[in-house]
């Protein structure tokens, strides 16, 4: 059941896909209240049981409760505990506890803030600074079917191909075409599996973006073509901004249709990104979403086929007039006298000037012509730049799928796109933390999604890049990538290289099963990872599991995510199998009862849990996904009663893929034996 209720003047932002009538009588399950300032009050006590699924991406742990988060997608380059948000705002919550339970979604793109149990931990205080929004109520019997509920109101989450899931390398600061296809060619030699290269902001000309660098990406069309006859996709990066030049072809096109966002005083408002002065296209009008769209068409036409958006939050560097305050505050310093409370504003001032946000005060939107200060909206900017360019797939390839992830995101942009999880850190705890986010991701609608592997801030090491590359085995996006000037990370530059070539032959071979489960969770409005309340709600231990996590059809994940550690203490729900993977060919099977256990994990070593009368399919493995046969599988499972697994199959590219054409049932039976050999 859902329901409607509207606040004030909501501004429509094409994050719901059902059309229902507000409710008139009013809110009941919550206390509401408009301050002075206009901004509406949400509150709600919190009993000790309370558990909080949701608001997608952020910091800390899968239940919520806790903390005070902020729907304001930043470009936050240090995920640290206290951080309010991330790159994107998923404005979706779930509160459960044994005689509770129910949903909100506040659909409105404007700062809110979630005082989740931080001030009070008895309770949960929410302020939407507009006072206006769609509050959507959603009420089910399960936790399962209340994530369904909120997709049949948000849409379907985005397909990507089959050959998204395969192993991506991925580096800020790859000089050149040589140095890339040196690093395909290191891949390859080892038999390290790989499927896409990422070309960063190092392949465009002077950042522009839809350009490239002549002298050295000469010919950008030969060069995906060569990579295709090794069965590898370049998926090149796009950021929002776009450079103020003439003579730039997409600044001309941009300014001649007035594309870009406006100061009050009407001319273009400028801000500094990559390329350095930019200007910003207004991605919340349709006319301009088709205009940007159609920049990537060279592109496609040069055999593209996935991009990575980025930048757009949108990340501004600065800004001229930002940069003018912080000095008028330094010269009035320096007329007066300086005390500490001075030094530390002016300090604010200069360390605040990126992403400062007062410039995000300094300029409009026109849907409709009507102009729309940028922070009422500011959280839709991300989610119009990947409608734009999945709108532009749509039309180059109607019946292709694309691969594309984005940085920034909005509840909504989870049908045109997927995303990857920002710039993290080489920390141990961004294991962890990457794990925490994808189950409330997933309840957001965000299917396809990952960390960058290794960690992209600061130097990685072996061990914690082959246990990031445990984790990553099980996410839709598998992608190492790292930044400028760090430590290379591509797998191959380490001494213990095979054995995270092995980890990777793990995840081949459990691509097509990988595939299968990512299929039907999407095409049925399903979660690919679930906290362990949604499959053990009535077990008080699996419900506060703060880093485990169900995935599939009745499996479960534990990584390590501490250095130096010989295992992890895994609690099981109800008896389970545990498949130790070291490679493709190599695991032990141990059937392990209910309860607390210490699994002894090496560091070549990670662990997959599977309930009774379900199964895990391993095909032979390859080197790329499409040499992957998946007809001939090894079943890993306990057949206590007969049992089947449906097995999703496509094409991998297809755009409209139908469910029941795809699935082949399998079924099994019980024959005492752990594994077995089975060819469709
Ligand atoms: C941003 C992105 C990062 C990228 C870098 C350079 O920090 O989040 O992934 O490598 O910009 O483009």
């Amino acid at each position: 059941m859902i329901r409607k209720y509207t606040f004030g003047t909501p501004f429509p932002t094409d994050a719901v896909v059902l059309d229902l009538p507000a409710e008139t009588a009013p809110l009941n399950s919550m206390e509401t209240q408009t301050d002075p300032e206009g901004r509406l009050i949400l509150r709600l006590s919190l009993s000790p049981e309370e558990v909080i699924f949701g608001l997608g991406q952020n910091v800390r742990g899968i239940d919520k409760r806790g903390h005070r988060y902020e729907s304001w997608n930043s470009d936050i380059f240090n995920h640290t505990e206290e951080r309010p948000s991330l790159y994107g705002s998923h404005n979706f919550l779930v509160f459960f506890r044994p005689d509770r339970l129910f949903g909100i979604y506040l659909d409105d793109p404007g700062k809110i803030v979630w005082d989740l149990g931080c001030t009070r931990y008895d309770t949960a205080e929410i302020t939407v600074e507009s006072g206006s929004l769609n509050l959507y109520l959603l009420e089910e019997d399960s936790l399962t079917e209340l994530a369904r509920a909120f997709r049949s109101l948000t849409g379907r989450s985005y397909l990507p191909p089959r050959w998204a899931f395969g192993y991506i390398q991925s580096r800020w600061g790859y000089a050149g075409e040589d140095e890339v296809r040196e690093v395909a060619a290191e891949h390859r030699k080892r038999h390290i599996p790989l499927d896409a290269l990422c070309l960063d902001i190092d392949y465009m000309d002077g950042y522009r973006n839809f350009t490239w660098r002549k002298d050295a990406f000469p010919d950008l069309k030969r060069f995906q073509a060569a990579m295709k006859e090794e069965h590898l996709r370049l998926v090149p990066i796009i950021d929002a901004g776009i450079k103020v030049e003439e003579g730039y072809a997409p600044y001309d096109s941009g300014k001649a249709r007035d594309a870009f966002c406006k100061k009050e005083d009407g001319s273009d408002f400028v801000a500094a990104v990559w390329p350095g002065r930019c200007c910003f296209p207004d991605f919340l009008r349709e006319d301009v979403r088709r205009w940007f769209g159609s920049l990537y068409t060279p592109l496609l036409e040069a055999g593209i086929e996935g991009f990575w958006n980025d930048m757009n939050e949108p990340a501004l560097f600065y800004t001229d007039e930002g940069v003018a305050d912080a000095f008028a505050l330094a010269d009035r310093i320096r007329s007066g006298s300086v005390d500490y409370e001075a030094a530390w504003g002016l300090m604010r001032a200069f360390s605040g000037i990126a992403n400062n946000p007062e410039d995000y005060r300094r300029f409009y939107h026109r849907p409709d012509g009507k102009p729309v200060r940028h922070d009422r909206v500011h959280n839709l900017y991300g989610a119009g730049m990947t409608r734009a360019t999945s709108e532009a797939f749509r039309c180059f390839a109607p019946d292709k799928r694309m691969l594309l992830f984005s940085r920034s995101s909005f509840i909504g942009a989870h049908r045109y796109g997927g995303m990857w999880q920002g710039d993290n850190f080489s920390w141990w705890s961004h294991i962890k933390l990457a794990l925490q986010m994808l189950p409330n991701l997933n309840l957001c609608g965000f299917l396809y999604c990952g960390c960058d592997l290794g960690g992209f801030g600061c130097d990685t090491t072996e061990d914690l890049l082959e246990r990031f590359l445990q984790l990553g085995v099980f996410t839709p996006l598998m992608r190492n990538h790292s930044a400028l000037h760090t430590r290379e990370q591509e797998i191959y530059r380490f001494a213990s290289w095979e054995i995270m070539r092995d980890t990777l032959t793990v995840r081949y071979a459990l691509l097509p099963w990988l595939y299968s489960e990512f299929m039907k969770a999407a095409l049925t409005d399903g979660m690919l990872f679930r906290p362990l309340a949604f499959d053990f709600p009535q077990d008080r231990r699996a419900v506060h599991t703060q880093d485990q996590l169900m995935l599939g059809d009745g499996c479960m994940i534990a990584p390590v995510y501490e250095q130096n550690a010989a295992g992890r203490y895994v609690y099981l729900p109800e008896d389970m199998l545990l498949i130790r993977f070291r490679f493709v060919a190599d695991y032990d099977l141990v059937p392990l009862e209910k309860g607390d256990h210490w699994i002894d994990l090496a560091l070549n070593e990670f662990p997959l849990f599977v309930r009774k009368n379900r199964a895990v399919f391993l095909c032979p493995g390859g080197e790329y996904s499409e040499e992957l046969d998946d007809s001939r599988f090894t079943v890993l499972g306990q057949i206590e009663t007969e049992s089947a697994y449906d097995l999703y199959r496509d094409d991998g590219l297809t755009s409209d893929p139908d469910l029941a054409a795809g699935l082949t049932r399998i079924s099994l039976s019980p024959d005492g034996k752990l594994k077995r050999e089975i060819v469709l």
